[in-house]
This record gives C-alpha cells, structure tokens and sequence, in this order.
C-alpha cells in the first residue's frame, strides 16, 4: 500500500546561498521535467531566497519551502519569521525540529508542535524531523526517542497531505555516515506502525523521509528501502546535478 506512495525529494540548502546561488536553481529547474516521473522535488533555500526562487518556479516541477518558523503569526519577535510570511513569500512546505535547531537553539517537541501547527495555519505543508544522536544510539534508544519524538511533535489532526516525517539520524547527518537498509527499514517500519496507529489512513499514506549523507552513490539503495517514501538532502541539494540525480534514484 505504501508502494504507491509518491517521493518526495526536498532539499535543504541549511545557512548556504547568496543571490549567486540562482544560477544552481536554474539548473535544478531544467533538469526537473526529466525527473518528475520519479518524484516530487522541494528546495528550501534560506529564507533571503524563497521569494526570489519561488518567483523562477512558478509553473516548474520545483516546489519551494523554508527550514523553520515561529509559531505566531506575527508579533514582537526579533529575527523570527512566521509562517504567514515564508508562505506569502511563496513556501509551500516549512520544515520544522531539523535536528540542527533542536540542538543550536534548544527546541522542544512541544515547540515543534506548535511550528507544525503555525505552517498549517499558513497553508503550507510541515516537514517534521526526528532522529536519535550517536550517544542515544549507542545506548540502545533509537527506538524510544523516534516514538517520543513522534509523539510530542506531531500535531493531531496531522494528514498525510499536511504533514511529512523526515527520519534524520543525527549522527548521520553532514558525515557521510548511513544506517544499513536493514536498519533504515526496521525504523521506518516502527514509524509507519506509530503513525497508522495514531492517524488511522493517513498514517498509512503519510510520507516517511530518510535523512542523513543522501548523495547520488546511496540514493538509490536507500530509496529502495520499504516505507522510504524520499529523502531530505542536505549537502548533496546544493548541486543541481547530485540533487535530481538522487532524484532519479527513485524506485
Ligand atoms: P546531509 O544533511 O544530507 O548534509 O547529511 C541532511 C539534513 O540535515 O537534512
């Protein structure tokens, strides 16, 4: 049943690219037609870009979509950015609780949840990242940080076409490092079951990414695994070139 789930391929360009960087977006939106067959693509530019990039997308086979958001919708909250205004800006996804955030900026699972709730709000799919550190790793955790995780970012009411799970192993994640096929499918199996439990058909239908070192070498392989419905991309989405050729790594 989750065969027939399309991938989704979403890039996340983190704290990279100036307004140089349009000549790679360029690129990307060439090169999608020739790989829509196989997913779809999403690139969350940092924020400086999204209304400039969604301007070049319209009407292409690239979405854009932004890395973080404030719950609120407006307000006196220096530096933040709504929801509202990345979607205004032209976002159509937002990720949220990138593991990077949970970490340099100490967000909860509480905080997330109500991020996830900000980008409906806003109209825009949630992108929510979970994923254990090397350390819980280690100590045999995975398992019960994902289910925490899970249970405390997502919102209820969270459908399998307003909400989207990135499983991102920390350790995984700007090293090069992966988890086995093996293990890749025993955590994303634990997911679908988590999620099919809680929100019934959606939670069958709901997009389950794997995150961590995706380049085009691995793509294939690990979007070969059962209940890996795509990837977000970090390092490997900064070129166009390594980003639709994991793209056409979809099964
Ligand atoms: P990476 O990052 O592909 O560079 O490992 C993935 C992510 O953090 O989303």
């Amino acid at each position: 049943m989750t065969d027939a789930i399309r991938p989704l391929i979403a890039g996340n360009w983190k704290m990279n690219g100036l307004k140089a960087a349009a000549a790679e977006f360029d690129a990307m939106l060439n090169g999608a037609a020739e790989v829509a067959g196989k997913a779809d693509l999403l690139v969350c530019p940092p924020a400086t870009l999204i209304a400039a990039f969604a301007d070049k997308a319209h009407g292409k086979k690239v979405a854009v979509g932004a890395q973080d958001c404030h719950p609120k919708a407006s307000g006196a909250h220096t530096g933040d950015i709504a929801a509202e205004m990345l979607a205004d800006a032209g976002a159509t996804a937002i990720i949220v609780g990138h593991s990077e955030r949970r970490a340099d900026h100490g967000e909860s699972d509480a905080l997330i949840r109500q991020k996830a709730e900000a980008v409906w709000r806003a109209g825009a799919v949630a992108i929510v990242c979970i994923g254990e550190t090397q350390a819980q790793r280690d100590a045999g955790q995975t398992l019960d940080i994902v289910r925490g995780q899970l249970n405390g970012s997502l919102p209820d009411g969270s459908t399998a076409a307003n909400l989207v799970v990135a499983y991102e192993p920390v350790w995984a994640i700007g090293t090069g490092l992966t988890p086995t096929s093996e293990d890749v499918e025993q955590i994303h199996g634990f997911i679908r079951e988590l999620l099919t439990s809680r929100f019934k058909a959606d939670g069958v239908a709901m997009r389950i990414l794997y995150g961590g070192s995706v380049k085009p070498s691995n793509a294939a392989e690990l979007m070969a695994v059962k209940n890996v419905n795509g990837a977000l991309v970090g390092g490997a989405s900064l070129k166009a070139a390594d980003f639709l050729a994991i793209a056409k790594g979809c099964p």
